[in-house]
């Protein structure tokens, strides 16, 4: 009796585990043309416009410190939403949330991206970070903080594979010039089709490679933007001063310190952690004249912008779970908004610059609304 039930056993399940070898088989000899051809980087429509409505918008992510996903569990949230339900997801979900929300035209994340201790893998960690833009198709623009390489990737092979990513604009350096750092480049924005600008930039964003951590007489500090790199920025720029512009990088500069004295608006709850070395940013910003607003991370609990100059100096305020925080103050994230003036045939150049941030509440709260710049209506 044993022996015939399991042979009938056996015929039965036969054909089906034939079937499913002919499917394994099947899929090797066939396979999916598009999953045999080489696999190409998705860009984004380039180079990068202003809407048909006139306006780009800028959302900056800052310090998502993104760990190994599901796993990374939150730092400083309030222990009713955190332990095992706060993890790096919390962090995606905001992410998501402020896309749909905002709907930018570009995202910029202003390093400390992923939380090298905390990344078994920088490529991994780095490819959940990113996911939701990628899933959303916004092109992206990245730098790198002083954690990002503190994994398996070094800070070059970080850029290059930001580069390599799907709707990326990122880019390691510019092409002939020697700049320190990784991650030093200048991006685009011409106006929009149909209009006389389709072939011009009408707004600048140039990315900067704050460094890592550096020791300067046996002291160590943080690192800061090299003489080398401002060379390549005033040469830019030069070739651009007819349009705005916006500088993005980490970590801030010394005179951000000073704001405490003279102003700002968003909330300074910690210290300036620049560092002890002056390289003469602002000097050189002050000299170049495009740049209109600076964009920075770095200190999570500082959300601020305030004026130095006539430049402004703007924190993101700290966007990721796993970064350091405050319990009962929401993770946050900024948006940039510009917007052109309209000539009489068509959008002419930039007319204003708008920013806000927005809460992780229920709400997606926004605070915090200011103009930074204004083309003023008497023309010198
Ligand atoms: C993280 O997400 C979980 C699941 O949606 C939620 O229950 C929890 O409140 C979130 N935690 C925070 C700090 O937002
Ligand atoms: C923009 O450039 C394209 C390609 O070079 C050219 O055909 C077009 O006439 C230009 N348009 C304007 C408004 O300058």
């Amino acid at each position: 009796m044993g022996s015939s039930s399991s042979t009938s056993l056996v015929s039965l399940l036969l054909p089906c585990l034939f079937s499913l070898l002919l499917l394994r088989l099947s899929t090797h000899l066939n396979p999916d043309p598009t999953a045999a051809a080489p696999r190409f980087k998705r860009t984004p429509p380039l180079p990068l416009r202003f809407r048909h409505d006139g306006a780009f918008k800028i959302l900056q992510v800052a310090d998502m410190h993104f760990g190994n996903g599901a796993a990374t569990r939150c730092r400083d949230v309030a222990p009713e939403v955190g332990g095992a339900r706060c993890s790096d997801l919390n962090t995606t979900r905001f992410l998501r949330r402020v896309i749909k929300a905002e709907r930018p035209d570009l995202i910029a994340f202003t390093g400390d991206n992923i939380f090298g201790g905390s990344a078994s893998d920088a490529a991994e960690s780095l490819l959940r970070a990113i996911s939701p833009a990628i899933e959303y198709k916004v092109p992206w623009a990245a730098i790198l903080g002083n954690h990002d390489q503190e994994s398996t990737m070094t800070r070059e092979e970080l850029m290059v594979f930001m580069s390599l990513m799907d709707y990326s604009v990122s880019q390691v350096n510019p092409p002939g010039s020697l700049v320190h750092g990784f991650g030093n480049y200048h991006v685009s924005i011409r106006g929009p089709f149909g209009s006389e600008f389709v072939n011009t930039s009408l707004l600048n964003l140039y990315f900067l490679d704050s460094g890592d951590r550096e020791v300067v007489n046996g002291v160590k500090t943080y690192g800061w933007i090299k003489e080398s790199q401002l060379a390549w920025l005033r040469a830019t720029s030069q070739q651009n001063l007819h349009a705005p512009a916006f500088a993005f990088f980490h970590i801030p500069i010394p005179e951000v310190r000073g704001l405490w004295y003279t102003g700002f608006k968003g909330q300074y709850q910690e210290g300036v952690a620049c560092s002890t070395v002056n390289s003469g940013v602002l000097d050189t910003l002050t000299s170049m004249g495009d740049v209109k607003a600076v964009f920075l991370g770095h200190d999570h609990l500082n959300d601020f912008c305030g004026d130095l100059n006539g430049i402004w100096f703007c924190y993101g305020g700290g966007f990721g779970y796993h970064a350091y925080g405050r319990p009962h103050w929401p993770r946050r994230a900024r948006v940039i908004h510009t917007e052109l003036k309209k000539g009489q045939k068509s959008w002419v150049e930039v007319e204003s610059i708008h920013t806000w941030k927005l809460l992780d509440d229920e709400k997606l709260t926004k605070i915090d609304e200011q103009v930074l710049w204004r083309r003023s209506s008497i023309r010198l």
